[in-house]
């Protein structure tokens, strides 16, 4: 592993690994334990978005390693527009032991990582989130187990960047995946494909429906995200009109398995892709999965940096 980028760039075995060192890096860390792994080192953050849980979770977990991070706001660096993106990753890389980047355009992160030489992870683009991605196997882990064969997750929403790495990583662990929106907000073909080729080699099924309450028929896992991501504001009111029937509410996840847990990548705007009932309901582990943002991301930067 030289960059953090895609779920999809790894193996199901790397995937794993990844987990089981998040896994131990949280519990050290609630025995107030902090081992100084990456003692002296640095990570630049790059973010041309706002965020809380990226950036605040980066920066603790760099603290909690030893080291520390450093917030560069989208006004600073200005990729690509105040110097060119491989300009930028060269001058980074002779600073900074590695940087977390949060992109409008996926294709400046491969830049980024084509022109850095220090480890880039990507902290979310247009096309995925893989960090969140970990996070959320993380908390899946813990809730429903490392056995994940034959488990259902539904993503309904957007077939966006989160639900992109949820595809990969479904794919990867051998869980299944089901999405359901509306007719022209599927996922892309190509990522589809991506996703069909990781789930046949670990045997988990795929399926695409515009049927909410048919999808979530013995899901495991309901998991929802905005409608309108960063950077889709003008199409906000549009979008809350197409998507008002895959609202994640009380009545759609009573058609889940009686223990399904719901997740949200975060921020949510409650009542419209969520309600608040669902928010704060038995089911809900939304703050457990922002939580561990933190400890998934100790254990990418531990493989990348130490
Ligand atoms: N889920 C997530 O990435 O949150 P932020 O946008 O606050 O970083
Ligand atoms: N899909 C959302 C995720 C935010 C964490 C966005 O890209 O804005």
């Amino acid at each position: 592993m030289n960059h953090f980028l895609s779920l999809a760039d790894l193996t199901s075995k790397q995937l794993h690994d990844l987990l089981k060192l998040a896994v131990e890096l949280k519990e050290e860390w609630k025995a107030s334990v902090n081992r100084p792994l990456l003692k002296g080192k640095t990570l630049g953050m790059v973010f041309q978005k706002p965020s809380l849980r990226t950036r605040v979770s980066f920066e603790m977990g760099m603290i909690h390693l030893g080291g520390q991070a450093l917030y560069l706001s989208p006004f600073e660096i200005q990729l690509g527009q105040r110097e060119s993106t491989p300009d930028v990753a060269r001058v980074l890389s002779r600073y900074v032991d590695g940087i977390m980047a949060r992109v409008f355009d996926h294709a400046d992160v491969l830049t980024l990582a084509e022109y850095s030489t220090v480890p880039v992870i990507n902290g979310l683009s247009d096309y995925n989130h893989p960090c969140q991605g970990l996070a959320d196997f993380l908390t899946i882990v813990e809730n429903k187990g490392w056995d994940l064969q034959g488990r259902k997750l539904v993503f309904v929403g957007d077939g966006n960047n989160v639900a992109t790495s949820l595809l990969f990583g479904a794919g990867l662990l051998g869980m299944n995946f089901t999405i359901a929106g509306p007719r022209g907000y599927e996922m892309s073909p190509g990522v589809w494909a991506l996703g069909k080729r990781l789930a046949t080699e670990s045997g988990s099924q795929l399926l695409s429906t515009y049927d909410p309450h048919e999808a979530v028929a013995g899901a495991d896992v309901i998991y929802t995200d905005v409608w309108a991501s960063m950077g889709q504001e003008e199409e906000a009111a549009e979008r809350a009109r197409i998507f008002a029937p895959y609202q994640v509410n009380e009545a759609l996840v009573a058609a889940a398995k009686p223990d399904v847990i719901v997740m949200h990548c975060l921020p949510a705007h409650r009542g419209q892709e969520i309600t608040d009932g669902v928010c704060d309901g038995p089911h809900s582990v939304l703050w457990d999965q922002a939580e561990n943002r933190m400890h998934a991301q100790k254990a990418i930067l531990v493989k990348l940096m130490k």
